[in-house]
This record gives structure tokens, C-alpha cells and sequence, in this order.
């Protein structure tokens, strides 16, 4: 999206130049904001100010010259000392912070924004950097909603599909922390199979083309599951735990007979034997939420 012809091109900084922050700087100026950039070293500064951005000796410089102030560096700990360095400049200008770390720690970084007269909002990016800038790139927004709104056109420049998802900025870094949990757990399963696949001389691409179909299915059951943990109910009359047990069994002895790491596929089985035993064999494979509730 570009800055409209009646729009007045909202300045922004953009506070590290890492590959994300690069990506984020290129973003804006090719919307046509005026982007002036500030990072440690100098040397990815001469890169974007070869792109038309303006650099700034200080993070204090960078703040001054904006509106709206991307920070972007490593960890939820350096973007709160950066901001920190640069708190004399931040009477009224909106930070948006976009570096991960905690749900902890994005709250204190807004506290400390806010407490130096300046508004604060945390974007959890859930994409990599050359998707930077495209309609589909999702950004999941924490802070406060009219601050959200004035600035929705810019934040989508970065993203298309920024969205607003609570007024507590730690709220976005949990659903970016959610979809990474089930990311690792989707991952972990498909590289096990890749494995037990492989030993038998099976090409991974092969497999993928013909199961592709219940893959995606895969993604499907997200609605259901999600329903049944938010009312807790549990019940099924299709798919329950107790038929989950002799395919697990399965799988581990095959994994075990080809020499494959069993770790995973009997981790799960635990969860499920112990399901069992507490007398929920009928139950959806969502009661299994009690127990990461348990710790
Ligand atoms: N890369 C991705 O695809 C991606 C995707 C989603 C989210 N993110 C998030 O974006 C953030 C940046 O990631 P990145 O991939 O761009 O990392 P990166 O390429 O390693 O860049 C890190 C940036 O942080 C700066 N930095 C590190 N320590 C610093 C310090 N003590 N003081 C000041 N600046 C410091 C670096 O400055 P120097 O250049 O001087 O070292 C650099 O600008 C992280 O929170 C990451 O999780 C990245």
C-alpha cells in the first residue's frame, strides 16, 4: 500500500537495521514515508540511506525526527535500553515496537513508552523478512485500539494483514508465541515421518504430494478442538483417544524396528495412556489440554 496523495506522509525511524529492521525501512520508503534510520553498527545504515532513508547519529536523533518509531533489535531487553537512550525525544510520539520477546517484557516496555508521554504499540511479525510489505504478511497487533486505527495505513505497509488483537500489548506476543508453539509441534511431527520415510527409502516430496490433502485436513480440526477447550467439553462420538493408542503403539514400534528416534511418538502415547487412565477414552483429543495445563 503507498501513502496516499492526500495522506500527509506520517515520518517515521526506524531504530535497528538487523534483517527484519532492514526489511521493515525498505517496506515504508517504498510507500512513500519518510524514514529516517538509526542501528549500532553503522555500516547497515549506509545501505538504506543509499535507498533514501535519512540516518540519524542516536537513537535520541531518530526519535526526534518521527511521528511514529519502529523499534526493531535483538530481544525485548536491548528494545527497552534503546528506547530508554532515546526518552527525552519520546513526548508524543507513538513507539511501535516490534522486536519479540515476552509477554513480560513488552508490557514493561510500554509502561516505560508511556510513562515518557509517548504511545505505545507491540506487532508480534509472523512472517520472515522478504514477505515484509505484502498483503498477506500477518502482524498481530497489542495496545491501544484508537492508537491501532490512527496509524492502521502505515502498519499495513508492513503487513496487510495487521490486525488488532487487544488493548494489552502482552496479548499479541502470546498469539506470536502460540503460533510458534504449534509450529515447532507440526514440525517436529513432519520431520519424525520424514525420518521413518527415508529409512524405508521413501522420497519426503513423494510422500507430500499424495498426503498433501490430509495435511491440510490437518488444519481443519483447529475450529473444533478450539470450541471444545473453550467450553470444555470433551465428548465425542468420532476419532476419541482410545483409538488413538493402538496407532501410537503402531508407530512406535515401527520407529523402534528401523532404528528411529522413539522419543516423540512415546511422549504422546503417555500423554494419552494417562488420559485413559483418568477414565476419558471417549473423550476428544483436546482433553489432553489438562494436562500442559497441569505443567
Ligand atoms: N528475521 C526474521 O525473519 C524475523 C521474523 C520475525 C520476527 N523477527 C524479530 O525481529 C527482531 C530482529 O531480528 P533480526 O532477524 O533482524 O535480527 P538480526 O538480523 O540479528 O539484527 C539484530 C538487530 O539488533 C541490533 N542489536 C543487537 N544487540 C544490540 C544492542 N545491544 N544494542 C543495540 N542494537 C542491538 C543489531 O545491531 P547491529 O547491526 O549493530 O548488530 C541489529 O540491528 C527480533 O526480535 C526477531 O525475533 C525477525
Amino acid at each position: 500500500m503507498s501513502v496516499h496523495e492526500n495522506e500527509q506522509a506520517v515520518a517515521v525511524a526506524v531504530l535497528g537495521l538487523g534483517e527484519m529492521g532492514s526489511a521493515l525501512a525498505v517496506a515504508l520508503l517504498d510507500a512513500g514515508y519518510p524514514v529516517t534510520v538509526w542501528n549500532r553498527s553503522e555500516d547497515k545504515v549506509h545501505q538504506l540511506v543509499a535507498k533514501g532513508a535519512r540516518p540519524a547519529a542516536t537513537p535520541e536523533a531518530a526519535v526526534a525526527a518521527a511521528e511514529v518509531v519502529i523499534v526493531n533489535v535483538k530481544g525485548g531487553a536491548v528494545a527497552a535500553e534503546v528506547l530508554r537512550t532515546a526518552a527525552s525525544a519520546l513526548p508524543g510520539r507513538t513507539v511501535v515496537d516490534l522486536t519479540d520477546g515476552s509477554s513480560e517484557q513488552s508490557r514493561a516496555t510500554g509502561q516505560l513508552v508511556t510513562t515518557h508521554g509517548a504511545d505505545y504499540l507491540h506487532g508480534q511479525i509472523m512472517t520472515i523478512a522478504p514477505a515484509v510489505g505484502s498483503p498477506d504478511a500477518v502482524v498481530f497487533y497489542g495496545g491501544l485500539r484508537d492508537v491501532f486505527d490512527r496509524h492502521e495505513a502505515l502498519l499495513r505497509s508492513l503487513g496487510g494483514r495487521a490486525t488488532h488483537v487487544s488493548d494489552d500489548p502482552g496479548v499479541a506476543v502470546l498469539y506470536g508465541m502460540a503460533v510458534h508453539d504449534i509450529m515447532w509441534g507440526l514440525l517436529n511431527g513432519f520431520l519424525h515421518a520424514a525420518a521413518l520415510l527415508g529409512n524405508a527409502g521413501i522420497r519426503v516430496g513423494d510422500f507430500q504430494q499424495v498426503a498433501q490433502p490430509s495435511l491440510t485436513a490437518l488444519s481443519s480440526l483447529f475450529p473444533m478442538l478450539a470450541g471444545e477447550i473453550d467450553r470444555a467439553e470433551f465428548a465425542t462420538p468420532y476419532g476419541a483417544l482410545v483409538h488413538h493408542l493402538p496407532s501410537l503403539d503402531d508407530l512406535i514400534a515401527e520407529s523402534r524396528v528401523r532404528g528411529i528416534d522413539v522419543d516423540l511418538p512415546t511422549y504422546t502415547r503417555k500423554l494419552v495412556a494417562a488420559a485413559l487412565d483418568a477414565g476419558h477414552g471417549h473423550d476428544s483429543y483436546s482433553r489432553l489440554v489438562e494436562h500442559f495445563r497441569r505443567g
